[in-house]
């Protein structure tokens, strides 16, 4: 194993040679953020896999993300480097469980959270992420809706549409387990704070929040906020992004238990034995990828 510098120096040498770009979600750990090209949330992540002059993606982040890539860019090359990097959230849905549901409620339109796997996205009528969940709701002609997997982020929609939403029992073990009791010790210790939280997060905890806002959402409220201090109410790792766009705010973590395993199993060394192997590859079979791409095309186009 090499030292975290000349790691560095040897994927930007790869990189170049292999016309790779790196992307990474704002929950990677630090010195993955610090070498990609690009961070963002999910919403962002897959606007730029579409339109990518590369003929490699390294992504740096959980499976779905990767998959979606690989969808848009089916002639690219998209590297996973953590192999085990899974979102279980994306897990608690199949598409067989998804079929049974389309058939008891044939008039409902489907909106599945791009936290799923590309068969769920394949029996899907759109896709949505947390920056643009209600805007796609909103944009369907349908008045019923099955939203799956995420049960918080169904319910976080709810409020606002007229639309009858049906949420899935899915959620995310990380948001999942912040509790109002966090909010309100937070706000206790750190009284002129805005806390910001993620929709994943309990409803109970959103009506405590400030504001709700996606990953990168809640980066330009903060960088544009005139408020000094905020409690951050999802994953960790946001924080490093944080301190490097806006250095001068203080953020405190909402619950130090908000952190997903999986987005961490992603470090320098993984990215440099993927970038030199390229392996391991992540790619959806095209009868599922044509499909699914459907979904998420629909979802790009909503502005
Ligand atoms: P964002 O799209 O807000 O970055 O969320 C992704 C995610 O996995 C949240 O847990
Ligand atoms: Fe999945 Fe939650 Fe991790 Fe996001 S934070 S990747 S939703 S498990």
């Amino acid at each position: 194993t090499l030292d975290a510098k000349a790691l560095k120096d040897k994927i930007l040498k790869l990189k170049e040679e292999h016309s790779a770009v790196i992307l990474a979600h704002n929950y990677q750990i630090g010195e993955v953020q610090d070498i990609a090209d690009f961070i963002g949330d999910s919403l962002e992540l897959a606007r730029k896999a579409a339109n990518l002059d590369a003929d490699v993606i390294v992504f740096c982040g959980v499976d779905f993300m990767a998959e979606t890539a690989a969808i848009l860019s089916p002639e690219k090359t998209v590297l996973l480097p953590a192999a085990d990097a899974n979102c279980p959230m994306a897990e608690m849905i199949t598409a067989g469980e998804l079929r049974v549901l389309k058939e008891r409620f044939p008039d409902a339109a489907v909106v599945c959270y791009v936290n799923t796997s590309a068969e769920v996205k394949a029996e899907s009528d759109i896709c949505c992420t947390s920056s643009n969940a209600v805007k796609v709701v909103e944009s369907l002609d349908e008045d019923k809706v099955i939203f799956v997997p995420d049960r918080n982020l169904g319910s976080y929609v709810a409020r606002f549409t007229d639309k009858q939403v049906m949420p899935w029992e899915g959620f995310c073990f990380v948001h999942d387990r912040i509790t109002p009791e966090d909010v309100i010790n937070a706000r206790k210790l750190h009284p002129g704070a805005e806390v910001l939280v993620h929709p994943e997060c309990r409803s109970e905890v959103v009506d405590l929040a400030d504001h709700v806002y996606s990953t990168s959402g809640m980066i330009e409220h903060v960088c544009k906020s005139e408020n000094k201090e905020f409690i951050i109410g999802t994953e960790v790792g946001i924080i490093h992004r944080m301190k490097n766009d806006c250095p001068d705010k203080l953020y405190y973590p909402l619950s130090d238990n908000a952190v997903c395993i999986t987005m961490k199993r992603t470090d320098l060394q993984k990215v440099y034995n993927s970038l030199e192997s390229l392996t391991p590859r992540v790619t959806v079979p095209e009868e599922v990828a044509e499909k699914a791409r459907l979904a998420i095309q629909r979802m790009l186009d909503i502005k």
